[in-house]
């Protein structure tokens, strides 16, 4: 596909998809959420990608939510409901893709920019990043699955204090409250990012995925159950080249060659 709104990149197994409409500060308009989808399609099914990172242009922000005038055009609630489920749609893609992502947050991180970050799998944000569920200022409520992440993350009570005030919190708070993972100078984000994604894509692919599959449906199941998806996926784990590879590696004191297979 040929992104208006979007920039991916590859670096050896690294992609980097950048939000790229810096004049209103990287919102997601119709077209941008269309290309993020082509562009998990395309990573997802290459098999060089390993990893992937998400940041937004500029140094002002990640995505400051999801694009104002589109909201204003809504015509009924019909639509507005349509207009969720198709958000959170794209978003659940990226979440359940077999391999990770990387959010980078460069700057806000806002509504649905927030909303895009907590459907990653690691979130790593700049010291001068802010965060925050705004649409409550607006008359509208969070849609791409802001009510529902934010206290998974974070648990009810938090996640209602910044759903309901609508306000914004600095870096080291969303670090404290758990909404991002890690919190690094501006000026290092991007090769922090790098180096955990590169980090990551050292691994083999498909242990890679099966650990990403067993946190997400484990949180979202019993213990027993869960447990029981994990050995599930243990086995497959056990069925691969890669455990001859990465166990006989390890026995011979070399470092493994995973092949993802
Ligand atoms: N949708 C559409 N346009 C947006 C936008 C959004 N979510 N967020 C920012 N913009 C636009 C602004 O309208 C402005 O456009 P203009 O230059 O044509 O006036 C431009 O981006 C720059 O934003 P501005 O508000 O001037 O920057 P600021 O530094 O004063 O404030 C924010 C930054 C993030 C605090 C402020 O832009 C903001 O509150 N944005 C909306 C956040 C929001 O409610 N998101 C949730 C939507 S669900």
């Amino acid at each position: 596909m040929d992104y208006q709104n979007i920039i991916v990149t590859r670096e050896e197994n690294v992609a980097v998809v950048t939000f790229n409409r810096p004049k209103v500060l990287n919102a997601l308009n119709h077209e941008t959420m269309v290309e993020l989808s082509a562009a998990m399609d395309e990573l997802g099914a290459d098999p060089n990608v390993h990893c992937i990172i998400l940041t937004g242009a500029g140094e002002k922000a990640f995505v400051a939510g999801a694009d104002i005038n589109e909201l204003r055009a809504i015509p009924d609630a019909a639509t507005g409901a349509g207009f969720a489920a198709w958000g959170q749609a794209i978003l659940f893609k990226m979440e359940n893709l077999q391999k990770p992502v990387i959010a980078a947050i460069n700057g806000y991180a806002l509504g649905g920019g927030c909303e895009l970050a907590m459907a990653c799998d690691i979130r790593l944000a700049a010291d001068t990043a802010r965060l925050g569920q705004p649409e409550i200022n607006l008359g509208i409520i969070p849609g791409y699955g802001g009510t529902q992440r934010l206290p998974r993350l974070v648990g009810k009570g938090r996640a209602k204090l910044l759903i309901l005030s609508g306000d914004m919190i600095p870096a080291q708070e969303a670090l404290r409250i758990g909404l991002v993972d890690m919190v690094v100078p501006a000026a290092e984000l991007m090769d922090k990012a790098r180096e955990l994604a590169r980090k990551i894509a050292s691994k083999g692919p498909l242990a890679v995925a099966y650990a990403k599959n067993c946190v997400n449906v484990g949180a979202e199941t019993d213990l027993v159950t869960a447990c029981a998806y994990e050995a599930s996926q243990f086995g497959l784990s056990c069925g691969t080249a890669d455990r001859t590879e990465g166990t006989t590696a390890f026995l011979e004191k070399r470092p493994a060659q995973f092949k993802g297979k």
